[in-house]
């Protein structure tokens, strides 16, 4: 059978092939340290699982309207306000299947047969294949160090006045764990508006970061499209739930795409979903965790040689410039490093290939999502590889 020829411009997520290869070693018996997951290594607290328990009781098995339950639409207004001081109507909220499912409404609502939508190179890695899927162009923009590997009106101009439906900004990014500094922020949603193009925000690392919090595209304008959900600061990977706020003449076709792709989100998971805004305890004591992680691996990395130019403010990952060690090693790219650390020593991590093309043969992810046990063996063990 001949599957259709769009395939051949979608590419695999590589780092669940390193998971693959990690869980076959494991299952042989080997201890692997994993710092190649991109999700919270803690379970959903408890009084989230309780509310889905209950939810299964009182029989709530149904679809939930296309645009998802209403109290739980109306707490994340809430959660706008509280986090953000913005006033956002439950009107304008979507509860999707996951930010994944987001992305598909978003693309699908924004995207003409060959529009070219800017995304960040390196970047995550589905939205490209998605905005290929549904029909778009990606154009992937070169980001480095001195844009704290984001994009800014200067890199995005040029790519304007060819023509964009629309830029995507990813803040804290994923891999660089990097934000987009304030001023860019406004800069590029104002240039891609006053371009008639649209703003998509991927906000599903907020809460997640060191310092000073994510601001939303929402406090810079409210016709931008802004994409969240329980995966990450939520611990919810599992559940398959997010959220999207659109501007008001949005909501009708979000709706529409939604009633055809999805029907409606999980209605157990939004059930579970109405706990997780009372659980911000668990949530900012695992933070504190995540960010003993984050000083330690950085110094231990750098030590090592890696070079970090960006601290990463957010997010669980590092991404580390290797070019040095290859050089000093004879190893050709970033992706036989990490099959060569995986085999030999035993740590998973993701290859800069996964987020990109742009010096992705010279780049690393590190996550540090896990244990600091965990965390400390690694780096013995990156020592050790490293002679
Ligand atoms: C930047 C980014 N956006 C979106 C997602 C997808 O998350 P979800 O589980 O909500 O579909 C991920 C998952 O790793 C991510 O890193």
């Amino acid at each position: 059978m001949i599957w259709a020829k769009k395939l051949t411009d979608i590419q695999p997520f590589y780092v669940m092939e390193v998971l693959r290869r990690a869980k076959e070693l494991v299952a042989q018996g080997r201890d692997i340290v994993r710092l190649e997951v991109g999700e919270p290594n803690f379970s959903t607290p408890q009084p989230i699982i309780k509310a889905a328990h209950q939810a299964l009781d009182e029989d709530q098995t149904n679809y939930t309207l296309a645009q998802g339950s209403l109290p739980l639409r109306k707490k994340i207004a809430q959660w706008y306000d509280k986090q953000y001081g913005v006033d956002v109507s439950e009107e304008r909220i979507i509860i999707t299947s996951g930010t994944s499912g987001a992305f598909m409404l978003a693309f699908g609502i924004i995207l003409n047969p060959g529009d070219r939508f800017a995304i960040s190179d390196p970047g995550y890695p589905c939205y490209k294949n998605m905005i290929r899927l549904l029909g778009g162009d990606p154009v992937q923009i070169p980001v480095g160090p001195d844009s704290h590997y984001q994009l800014n009106a200067s890199l995005l101009a040029p790519e304007l006045k060819k023509g964009l439906r629309g830029g995507l900004i990813t803040s804290p990014s994923n891999p660089t764990g990097t934000l987009i500094p304030d001023q860019a922020f406004a800069q590029v949603v104002d240039l891609i508006h006053d371009g008639g193009g649209v703003v998509v925000s991927d906000e599903i690392y907020h809460g997640i970061t060191y310092g000073k919090s994510a601001k939303t595209a929402l406090e810079f304008s409210d016709r931008a499209i802004v994409i969240n959900g329980f995966s990450k600061y939520f611990a919810m990977t599992g559940w398959r739930l997010g959220w999207m706020i659109v501007p008001d003449d949005a909501i009708r076709a979000v709706e529409m795409l939604q009633q055809n792709l999805f029907i409606s989100a999980s209605t157990i998971a939004q059930h579970a979903a109405m706990a997780a805004f009372d659980c911000t305890d668990n949530f900012d004591k695992q933070l504190k965790q995540y960010d003993k992680n984050r000083v330690f691996l950085i110094e231990a990395l750098q030590k090592l040689g890696f070079e970090i130019s960006v601290e990463p403010m957010g997010a669980f990952y590092i991404y580390a410039n290797i070019a040095n060690l290859l050089t000093q090693f004879g190893i050709k790219d970033s992706q036989i490093f990490c099959e060569k650390l995986l085999e030999e020593a035993g740590v998973a991590v993701t290859p800069g290939l996964d987020f990109g093309s742009f010096a992705a043969g010279e780049h690393l992810r590190f996550s540090y999502a896990t244990d600091f046990a965990r965390i400390e063996e690694g780096v013995l063990r990156i020592a050790k590889f490293l002679g």
